[in-house]
Order: C-alpha cells, then structure tokens, then sequence
C-alpha cells in the first residue's frame, strides 16, 4: 500500500485528504504537535485518525528541527508522498519532497508561494499583473515607501505571512496607514503552532474589479486549470470572506482569461506538481491582478462544493498528484454549488441565531458556535459562527437561493 505523510489534518482540508487517501486504498501518517492534537482536534478526527492513520507529534515552530525529523520517518517508514493541509507548511512540504526525492514543488521558490513580500517580488519578476506593492518593518518606513512608490489611498496593509484575512486592512489615510500598520504587526508568531513570521508589513495599491478564486492542478509540470468560482468580501475597512460559489458567473472569454493568469502565477512561483490556490481580480477593462497563490487546496470547504457541483475530487487530485500518480480530471457533473458563512454583526457572547430561510437548494446548514460561546469582532475569517452549502442547476440559481436563505438572518450576541 502507498504510504503517504499528511501534515497538519486540523483545518478543514485535512478531514477531505485524509479520507480522499483512504478511499484510494493508502495508509496514512498525520503529523502534528500533541496540544494541538489534544486541543484543537474534533473528537471524531482524533477517533478515525487513531483508527484508521498513523499520529506522529513534532514541534513545526522549529522548521530546521521538523524538517529533520520528518525526513528520518519518511525514510523509516518509506513514505511514498507528502502533502501539508496547513498554508505554513507547504515551505516545509517542498524542502522535503526535494530532500527526499518525491514528487514536490519548487523548494526554492516555495516561500514565495507564502510570504506577500517575497511573492510580490516573484510577480514582479515573471512579468504576473499583480498590485505595486512595497514592504516596511516600521511605520516611518512605511510612510517613506509609499511616498517613493507614488501609491495613492486607498492602500491596502497586510502582515507577510498570515492567512485567513486576518491583518488585512483597506486604509484611505496616513491616521489610518499607522493603525492598520500596527494591527497587521500585532500577531508575529502564527497560531496555533507558533510558527515564527516576517514582521514586514506588506502595502498595495488597491487593485478595484470582481474577485475570483481558482485551482490549478499541475502534473509533473504540466498545469490545469479547474473552474473559476465566485469568491465574495466583505466591502469597507476588513474583507473577510463570507462565501464562495462553484463555478462562478462568468462568460467563456472570460473563464479562459482566470484560467490563463491563474496558470501562469502557478508557473511563476515554481508550482512544478501539486495545486495553486490562486485569488485574483478581474478588473473593468478585461485584465487581472493576482491577489495572492498559496501551494496548497482551498479552505472553506470548497472541496465539496467543488465535488458536488462539478464531481471532481480536490482533495483525491493533490493525493493522486502527491504520488506521482495521474490526476482524475475530467468532470463528471455540471452543476453549482456555493456556501455562505454566518457572521455575527460583532464580537461578544453568541445568544442565538434565528430566521435562516428555507429553500430546496440548502444542502447543509451548520452552526461552529454553540449559543454562549465567545465570536470574534468581526472583519476576519474567524469571526463565523456558522454555514450554508447550497446546491442548484446553475450559479445564478444558488446565487439567488443564498440571499433569500440568509435574508432573514438574524445572529444575536451579547
Ligand atoms: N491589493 C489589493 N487590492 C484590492 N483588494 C485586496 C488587495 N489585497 C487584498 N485584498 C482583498 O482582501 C482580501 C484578503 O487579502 P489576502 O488574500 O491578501 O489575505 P489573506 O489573509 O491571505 O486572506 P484569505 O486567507 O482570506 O484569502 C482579498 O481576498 C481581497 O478581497
Ligand atoms: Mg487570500
């Protein structure tokens, strides 16, 4: 039986991979670190983990440290792929599959798969639309920059290294520069491994246009790009997102311009076999500006949408490709699917959640917050206290069915 190393299974692309490689018949070893095992793992996750995989611990704060150990059980165990369901890791999944000689990314282009300023850099090089961006460590230094750069508000100010929106501030002035500046610095170390971040800031020309996400699948260098899908923010300061359809409403001409950016910032930042997360604008006047790549499946679990709306297996493809195997490509439906989170109107306590309409196209409905729980201020991705995944013949009909689902939508926090 293939044995594969999956590193990180907590987020919710870690369940799908781990039960995707099941399915194909291989045994599977979840690497993670214990409190995070004990702490953050679904009672269900650790029992089917337990028994059906194999649970290793390693501290993935020391990256040097992990690497090591995990090249000597690779090597004890005869590993035939590994796979991170976890962004932070995928440097480390490169320096590994190189090391070991398994089918990988680019090591040396891996953390311009992660890191915002090292990314941007890339874009830059290869000639990849993306925002002008600048780098600063200090806010005096940022002022500076954006001063030589020429940029004009609104800009938008992110940490390097974080995810999930957290840090990202759209700002319209030098008061609002130096908050924003400030909240992007506050979290240096990432959760919950402590892996250590770059402490630049990273600010952008704010790029306008509708928002797409889109995978590319690349086979031993050989780069396919999936459907485009809709990926909505939130407007104003923060952008979290609050939902996703499969495949989005877009005109042909316009599928194939997604696809072909998508597959040449794949390309760019050295994805030579795996999958590229890729967020991009498609702005008034037909071009793109690439947002951000990440070297990893979607979150959110777009892995089911994209499974039930078009029957292709995200999560069967990044194993397939982890292997060397072929992927399975070819869509076997062509239908829509979307989910829509539920996010309180503030930070607080959780009283209750009513009014969530009814409608034949809701296929979940799921809330991650148990009334008395604690929510987030909101303005980030972990701010939901639930979600929606809907199913219809077309977008424009799950689309629709989610706004008179969610119109009602009354979330009441304390
Ligand atoms: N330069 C930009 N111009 C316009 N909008 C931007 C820009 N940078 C970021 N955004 C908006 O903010 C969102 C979050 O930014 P980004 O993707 O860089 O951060 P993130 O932490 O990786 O977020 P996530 O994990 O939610 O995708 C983007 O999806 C986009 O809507
Ligand atoms: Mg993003």
């Amino acid at each position: 039986m293939p044995k594969l190393l999956l590193l990180e299974a907590m987020g919710n692309t870690g369940e799908y991979v781990f039960d995707a490689a099941r399915d194909m018949g291989v045994d599977v070893i979840v690497v993670t670190h214990q409190d995070v095992f004990e702490d953050w793992y679904s009672p269900s996750l650790q029992a089917k983990i337990k028994q059906y995989g194999k649970l290793v611990f390693t501290d993935f704060s020391e990256s040097e440290g992990a690497l090591r150990h995990l090249a000597e059980l690779a090597r004890a165990e005869d590993v035939d792929g590994v796979v991170a369901c976890w962004e932070f890791l995928t440097p480390l999944v490169a320096r590994l599959t190189a090391d070991l000689g398994l089918p990988g990314n680019d090591p040396a282009r891996a953390l311009s798969c992660r890191n915002k300023r090292i990314m941007a850099r890339a874009f830059t090089e290869h000639g990849i639309p993306a925002p002008r961006t600048v780098a600063a460590r200090t806010v005096a230094e940022a002022y500076a920059l954006v001063d030589a750069a020429g940029l004009e508000y609104p800009i938008v100010v992110k940490p390097a290294e974080q995810s999930g929106s957290w840090g990202v501030s759209v700002v319209r002035s030098d008061e609002e520069l130096k908050a924003a500046f400030t909240t992007a610095q506050s979290h240096l170390f990432q959760m919950p491994h402590g892996i250590p971040l770059d402490p630049h800031v990273v600010i952008q020309e704010y790029v306008d246009g509708v928002e797409f996400s889109i995978e590319t699948v690349v086979a031993r260098g050989v780069a396919t790009p999936l459907c485009p899908y809709d990926k909505f923010t939130t407007d104003g300061a923060k952008r979290a997102e609050f939902g996703h359809t499969v495949p989005a409403e877009l005109d042909e001409a316009s599928v194939r311009v997604v696809q072909q950016a998508a597959v040449a910032a794949a390309q760019a930042l050295g994805i030579t076999n795996g999958v590229a997360h890729t967020e991009l604008k498609l702005q008034p006047d037909g071009t793109t500006r690439l947002i951000e790549l990440g070297a990893r499946l979607p979150g959110d679990h777009v892995v089911a949408l994209m499974r039930q709306a078009r029957g292709i297996d995200e999560a069967r493809i990044y194993v397939q490709l982890a292997l060397g195997l072929e992927p399975s490509l070819t869509p076997t439906a062509d239908t829509a699917a979307g989910i829509r989170f539920l996010t309180p109107p503030r930070g607080g306590v959780l009283r209750s959640v009513s009014g969530i309409g009814h409608s034949d196209a809701v296929a979940v409905s799921r809330f991650t917050v148990e009334p008395g729980g604690e929510v987030r201020e909101p303005g980030d991705n972990d701010s939901r206290v639930g979600y929606v995944i809907l199913h219809a013949d077309t977008a424009a009909k799950v689309n629709a069915a989610a706004a008179r689902v969610l119109a009602d939508v009354t979330i009441e926090v304390a």
